[in-house]
């Protein structure tokens, strides 16, 4: 069955804090959002790419689009949240403007450095299971605070893993789970696999993933991602 891939690229990228969101900051002259892009680009057998932005920046993208000959790619009006954005690019499919898939990625816009061996895992445990993501060891541990601003209790670090991406999912499930979840989880919800486990009552395989699925996040983010491209580029 035909994979499509919906990348979110719809937030302000606040905790980075430039000029603009961090998906079109350049990235050795390339935007981030093209970088990612062209990370699945080069896989032949991903369709159908969604590039889910703001409404104020859909010019910027489809210029993007011209300027660095993307192919696949179809721009899509995002919301408030990163739910809603993934919402939105899914409702492209389930309205039949674009030939639906049988399996979607949903990938991060700013995760620019995602290879096709982890994308081939999740999609493979998506049409196994229905859901699949990939996850990472905790770099710090999870702890939580009492009502006083005081440790209340801490979480055992070796049992808990941090959720990444890329994630795929069977398209029907995935865009049910949207369907039919409400606006809590639509506003303050997080996680996609989530959604799928509980209104899907679908299995959510976790995938380990490498350390360079991490997201750009932070200023840091921003100038390690760069000094990769340039490695990569020479
Ligand atoms: N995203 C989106 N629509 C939103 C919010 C976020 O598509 N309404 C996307 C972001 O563009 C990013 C991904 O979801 O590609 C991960 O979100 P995050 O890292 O939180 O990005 P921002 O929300 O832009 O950053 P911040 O939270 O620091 O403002
Ligand atoms: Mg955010």
């Amino acid at each position: 069955g035909s994979v499509a891939a919906v990348l979110p690229a719809g937030g302000s990228g606040e905790r980075l804090g430039a000029a603009r969101p961090k998906q079109f900051c350049a990235l050795q002259g390339r935007p981030l959002v093209s970088h990612t892009a062209c990370a699945l680009e080069r896989i032949s057998w991903i369709s159908d790419i969604i590039v889910v932005v703001s409404l104020e920046h859909i010019e910027t993208m489809k210029s993007i689009i011209q300027k660095y000959g993307h192919k696949r790619i179809t721009v899509v009006e995002g919301g408030v949240t990163r739910h809603r954005s993934i919402f939105n690019g899914l409702k492209i499919f389930a309205e039949n403007k674009l030939q639906k898939p049988e399996v979607v990625i949903i990938h991060d816009a700013v995760r620019p450095f995602v290879e096709e061996d982890i994308l081939l895992k999740v999609v493979k445990a998506a049409k196994d299971h229905g859901a699949a993501g990939a996850i990472r060891p905790l770099v710090s541990t999870v702890i939580a605070s009492s009502a006083d601003g005081c440790l209340d209790h801490s979480l055992e670090r070796a049992r808990y893993r941090a959720s990444e991406m890329p994630q795929a999912f069977l398209f029907d499930i995935i865009y049910q789970a949207y369907h039919q979840c409400n606006d809590y989880d639509l506003d303050y919800g997080t996680e996609c696999l989530h959604l799928a486990l509980k209104y899907c009552k679908t299995k959510a395989k976790l995938i380990e993933g490498s350390p360079d699925l991490w997201k750009v996040t932070y200023k840091r983010d921003l100038y390690a991602a760069e000094s990769i491209i340039k490695d990569n580029l020479s």
